[in-house]
């Protein structure tokens, strides 16, 4: 069982684009994936087919007034979600206690078992909703767009990683890669911005994937149709840099010794 949180507090850098390949593609390999949706905006739970109102959601775990168990919703697209609400921006004022940090990482204790991954979607702050999210994980993938102002972000989202290794608040956190998205290689311009990230990830000792994955009109395609990338089109070349991705992702971790329990 391995949690992996998708974060970047820059705003439309592929987060949710991530996460939704990820949870659909770990799910047709056979894994059994539970996406948690921990963004106000909900784009996660509304491309999955779920309900978003009417059904206990990540608030209502964070606020301690459901079990995750009655929150787990089926997508059609093949994975659980537990989904995310408008409720959610109010999380900062309602949640206020100490140890408040701790309060998806408990919510999700009693199933987390139940599955092989734990994707957890973030929205574009370092507020509480993304600081549980990384309380609760195992690593963090950074998707981030090719670019010159994408260091000053990813040093920020380093800094909050070891200071919650710091505190012990979730001493074994580890960034597991920065995932370059919206690629275009066939631009000199894209290949600089490649080595570019490159020299981002050095500076906080992580890697960039190998795999890239290219801009391609399908994503928005499969949005507004709320289908998975795969079941939009598997041989668009979006559909298909998500696969590799996977594969280099689990090739990491078999390698990393991160076995599933
Ligand atoms: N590889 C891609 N090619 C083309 N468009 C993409 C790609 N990835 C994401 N997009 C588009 O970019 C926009 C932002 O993507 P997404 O919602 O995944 O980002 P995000 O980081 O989750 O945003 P937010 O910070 O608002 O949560 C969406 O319209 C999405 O369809
Ligand atoms: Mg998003």
């Amino acid at each position: 069982m391995r949690i992996i949180a998708i974060a970047n507090q820059k705003g439309g850098v592929g987060k949710t684009t991530t996460a939704l390949a990820l949870a659909a593609g770990l799910s047709e390999k056979g894994y059994k994936v539970l996406g948690v949706d921990t963004d106000p905006q909900c784009n996660f739970s509304s491309t999955s087919r779920v309900k978003v109102s009417g059904v206990p959601t990540t608030i209502n775990l964070l606020l301690k007034d459901a079990e995750s168990e009655e929150a787990i919703q089926q997508s059609p697209s093949g994975y659980d979600v537990i989904a995310g609400s408008n409720a959610l921006s109010a999380a900062e004022k309602m949640i206020t206690e100490t140890g408040r940090e701790h309060r998806l990482e408990e919510a999700l204790q009693g199933i987390k078992e139940k599955y092989d991954y734990l994707i957890l979607d973030t929205p574009p702050t370092l507020g509480i909703l993304t600081i549980c999210a990384f309380t609760a994980a195992d690593s963090i993938i950074i998707p981030t767009l090719a670019s010159f102002y994408a260091a000053a972000g990813i040093n920020e989202l380093s800094h909050s990683v070891e200071q919650l290794k710091h505190y012990n608040i979730n001493p074994n956190l580890i960034i597991d890669g920065i995932l370059l998205t919206k690629f275009d290689p066939r631009t000199i311009v894209g290949r600089k911005m490649k080595e570019i990230t490159e020299q981002i990830g050095e500076h906080i000792d992580t890697k960039v994937f190998n795999t890239v994955i290219r801009s391609s009109v399908a994503v928005d395609s499969a949005q507004v149709m709320k289908t998975s990338i795969f079941e939009y089109d598997k041989n668009t070349t979006v559909a298909k840099d998500y696969m590799a991705f996977i594969d280099e992702l689990l090739k990491g971790y078999e390698k990393d010794g991160v076995k599933k329990d």
